[in-house]
Protein backbone atom coordinates (compact mmCIF):
# COMPACT_ATOMS: atom_id res chain seq x y z
CA UNK A 1 0.00 0.00 0.00
CA UNK A 2 1.25 3.26 -0.57
CA UNK A 3 0.42 6.67 1.81
CA UNK A 4 1.06 9.82 0.20
CA UNK A 5 -0.71 13.55 0.95
CA UNK A 6 -2.19 15.49 -2.17
CA UNK A 7 -2.27 18.45 -3.63
CA UNK A 8 -4.52 19.98 -0.67
CA UNK A 9 -2.42 17.80 1.48
CA UNK A 10 -5.22 15.17 2.56
CA UNK A 11 -3.57 11.86 2.90
CA UNK A 12 -4.38 9.43 0.50
CA UNK A 13 -4.30 5.38 0.27
CA UNK A 14 -3.73 3.61 -2.51
CA UNK A 15 -3.55 0.09 -2.93
CA UNK A 16 -3.62 -2.30 -6.38
CA UNK A 17 -5.58 -5.17 -4.29
CA UNK A 18 -9.01 -5.73 -5.00
CA UNK A 19 -11.23 -3.67 -3.02
CA UNK A 20 -9.06 -2.99 0.25
CA UNK A 21 -10.59 -0.46 1.51
CA UNK A 22 -14.31 -0.59 0.61
CA UNK A 23 -16.21 -3.41 -1.21
CA UNK A 24 -18.98 -0.87 -2.63
CA UNK A 25 -16.62 2.40 -3.53
CA UNK A 26 -18.66 5.79 -4.36
CA UNK A 27 -16.63 7.18 -6.58
CA UNK A 28 -14.46 6.11 -10.06
CA UNK A 29 -11.50 7.23 -12.03
CA UNK A 30 -11.00 5.58 -15.54
CA UNK A 31 -7.19 5.89 -17.52
CA UNK A 32 -8.31 5.59 -20.80
CA UNK A 33 -5.94 4.88 -23.79
CA UNK A 34 -7.57 5.44 -27.64
CA UNK A 35 -4.87 4.79 -30.43
CA UNK A 36 -1.59 4.97 -28.83
CA UNK A 37 -2.72 8.54 -26.94
CA UNK A 38 -4.52 9.13 -23.38
CA UNK A 39 -8.02 10.08 -23.17
CA UNK A 40 -9.06 12.43 -20.69
CA UNK A 41 -11.45 15.29 -20.20
CA UNK A 42 -11.77 18.85 -19.57
CA UNK A 43 -13.52 19.78 -16.43
CA UNK A 44 -15.38 23.36 -16.46
CA UNK A 45 -13.84 23.95 -13.02
CA UNK A 46 -10.87 22.00 -12.53
CA UNK A 47 -9.26 21.07 -16.02
CA UNK A 48 -7.79 18.21 -17.59
CA UNK A 49 -8.18 14.99 -15.75
CA UNK A 50 -8.67 11.31 -16.81
CA UNK A 51 -12.93 10.80 -16.96
CA UNK A 52 -14.98 9.91 -13.93
CA UNK A 53 -17.66 10.80 -10.98
CA UNK A 54 -19.97 9.01 -8.88
CA UNK A 55 -21.46 5.71 -8.78
CA UNK A 56 -25.51 6.20 -9.12
CA UNK A 57 -27.55 4.30 -7.30
CA UNK A 58 -28.81 0.95 -8.69
CA UNK A 59 -24.98 0.42 -10.75
CA UNK A 60 -21.53 -0.99 -9.66
CA UNK A 61 -18.48 0.69 -9.93
CA UNK A 62 -17.67 -0.82 -13.57
CA UNK A 63 -21.13 0.53 -14.79
CA UNK A 64 -20.21 3.72 -13.71
CA UNK A 65 -16.76 3.95 -15.21
CA UNK A 66 -17.77 2.79 -18.45
CA UNK A 67 -21.10 5.55 -18.16
CA UNK A 68 -18.68 8.32 -16.88
CA UNK A 69 -16.50 7.49 -19.86
CA UNK A 70 -19.41 7.64 -22.27
CA UNK A 71 -20.82 10.97 -20.83
CA UNK A 72 -17.82 12.88 -20.34
CA UNK A 73 -15.35 11.82 -23.36
CA UNK A 74 -18.69 10.57 -25.64
CA UNK A 75 -16.16 7.21 -25.94
CA UNK A 76 -16.93 3.62 -26.14
CA UNK A 77 -14.77 1.18 -24.29
CA UNK A 78 -13.54 -2.01 -26.11
CA UNK A 79 -12.34 -3.38 -22.75
CA UNK A 80 -11.72 -1.87 -19.05
CA UNK A 81 -10.00 -3.61 -16.40
CA UNK A 82 -9.97 -3.14 -12.46
CA UNK A 83 -6.38 -1.30 -11.49
CA UNK A 84 -6.91 -0.43 -7.57
CA UNK A 85 -8.57 1.64 -5.58
CA UNK A 86 -7.53 4.72 -2.96
CA UNK A 87 -9.23 5.86 -0.04
CA UNK A 88 -8.89 9.83 0.44
CA UNK A 89 -9.10 11.75 3.80
CA UNK A 90 -10.45 14.57 3.22
CA UNK A 91 -11.42 17.59 5.73
CA UNK A 92 -15.24 16.76 6.29
CA UNK A 93 -15.24 13.40 4.05
CA UNK A 94 -13.61 10.76 2.65
CA UNK A 95 -13.80 9.07 -0.57
CA UNK A 96 -13.39 5.83 -2.21
CA UNK A 97 -12.35 5.47 -5.31
CA UNK A 98 -12.11 2.77 -8.05
CA UNK A 99 -9.23 3.36 -10.21
CA UNK A 100 -9.93 1.44 -14.07
CA UNK A 101 -7.54 1.17 -17.23
CA UNK A 102 -9.60 0.85 -20.35
CA UNK A 103 -9.37 0.81 -24.25
CA UNK A 104 -11.45 2.89 -26.25
CA UNK A 105 -12.90 1.84 -29.55
CA UNK A 106 -14.03 4.89 -30.91
CA UNK A 107 -15.05 8.46 -29.82
CA UNK A 108 -18.49 9.51 -30.86
CA UNK A 109 -19.68 13.14 -30.53
CA UNK A 110 -22.05 13.80 -27.96
CA UNK A 111 -24.76 16.53 -27.96
CA UNK A 112 -23.35 17.39 -23.98
CA UNK A 113 -20.67 16.60 -22.01
CA UNK A 114 -22.28 17.24 -18.71
CA UNK A 115 -19.69 19.36 -16.12
CA UNK A 116 -17.15 19.15 -18.85
CA UNK A 117 -15.84 20.28 -22.15
CA UNK A 118 -15.35 17.22 -23.47
CA UNK A 119 -12.66 14.91 -25.19
CA UNK A 120 -8.92 15.73 -24.52
CA UNK A 121 -6.22 13.61 -26.74
CA UNK A 122 -2.57 13.71 -25.09
CA UNK A 123 0.28 12.11 -26.99
CA UNK A 124 2.16 12.33 -23.38
CA UNK A 125 0.81 13.46 -20.06
CA UNK A 126 3.46 16.23 -18.79
CA UNK A 127 6.36 15.33 -16.18
CA UNK A 128 5.43 18.44 -14.28
CA UNK A 129 1.36 18.12 -13.92
CA UNK A 130 1.63 19.52 -10.28
CA UNK A 131 3.45 23.09 -11.79
CA UNK A 132 0.63 22.84 -14.66
CA UNK A 133 -2.41 25.38 -14.06
CA UNK A 134 -4.56 23.74 -16.90
CA UNK A 135 -4.63 20.35 -14.96
CA UNK A 136 -6.63 19.12 -12.07
CA UNK A 137 -6.49 18.18 -8.58
CA UNK A 138 -6.64 14.60 -9.53
CA UNK A 139 -3.98 14.77 -11.26
CA UNK A 140 -1.72 16.05 -9.48
CA UNK A 141 -0.62 13.32 -6.56
CA UNK A 142 0.61 10.08 -7.12
CA UNK A 143 -2.20 8.13 -8.13
CA UNK A 144 -1.80 8.63 -11.91
CA UNK A 145 2.43 8.01 -11.44
CA UNK A 146 1.69 4.69 -9.78
CA UNK A 147 -1.40 3.49 -11.57
CA UNK A 148 0.46 4.07 -15.13
CA UNK A 149 3.15 2.08 -13.63
CA UNK A 150 1.16 -1.08 -12.51
CA UNK A 151 -0.72 -0.53 -15.83
CA UNK A 152 2.54 -0.62 -17.69
CA UNK A 153 3.38 -4.01 -15.71
CA UNK A 154 0.50 -5.50 -17.03
CA UNK A 155 -0.57 -4.20 -20.30
CA UNK A 156 2.12 -3.89 -23.18
CA UNK A 157 0.24 -1.86 -26.11
P1 LIG B 1 -20.19 17.07 -5.05
O1 LIG B 1 -21.04 16.30 -4.08
O2 LIG B 1 -20.38 16.63 -6.48
O3 LIG B 1 -20.22 18.54 -4.87
O4 LIG B 1 -18.72 16.63 -4.77
P2 LIG B 1 -17.78 17.09 -3.57
O5 LIG B 1 -17.22 18.44 -3.86
O6 LIG B 1 -18.40 16.81 -2.24
O7 LIG B 1 -16.58 16.17 -3.81
P3 LIG B 1 -16.48 14.60 -3.71
O8 LIG B 1 -17.58 13.97 -2.92
O9 LIG B 1 -16.24 14.11 -5.09
O10 LIG B 1 -15.15 14.52 -2.90
C1 LIG B 1 -15.03 15.05 -1.61
C2 LIG B 1 -13.59 15.46 -1.38
O11 LIG B 1 -12.75 14.33 -1.57
C3 LIG B 1 -13.07 16.49 -2.39
O12 LIG B 1 -13.28 17.80 -1.97
C4 LIG B 1 -11.60 16.17 -2.45
O13 LIG B 1 -10.91 16.81 -1.42
C5 LIG B 1 -11.55 14.69 -2.22
N1 LIG B 1 -11.42 13.95 -3.48
C6 LIG B 1 -12.39 13.47 -4.28
N2 LIG B 1 -11.88 12.84 -5.32
C7 LIG B 1 -10.55 12.89 -5.20
C8 LIG B 1 -9.45 12.40 -5.96
O14 LIG B 1 -9.60 11.76 -7.01
N3 LIG B 1 -8.21 12.65 -5.50
C9 LIG B 1 -7.99 13.34 -4.35
N4 LIG B 1 -6.73 13.54 -3.98
N5 LIG B 1 -8.99 13.83 -3.60
C10 LIG B 1 -10.25 13.60 -4.02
Amino acid sequence: MYVFRDYYNNVVKLSFEKNPFSEEPMHVLVICRYQDKWLLTKHKTRGLEFPGGKVEENETAQEAAIREVKEETGANIADIHYIGQYHVEGKGDQVDKNIYYARISEIVEQPTYYETDGPVLLEKLPKNIKQKRQFSFIMKDDIVKRSLEQINKKFKD
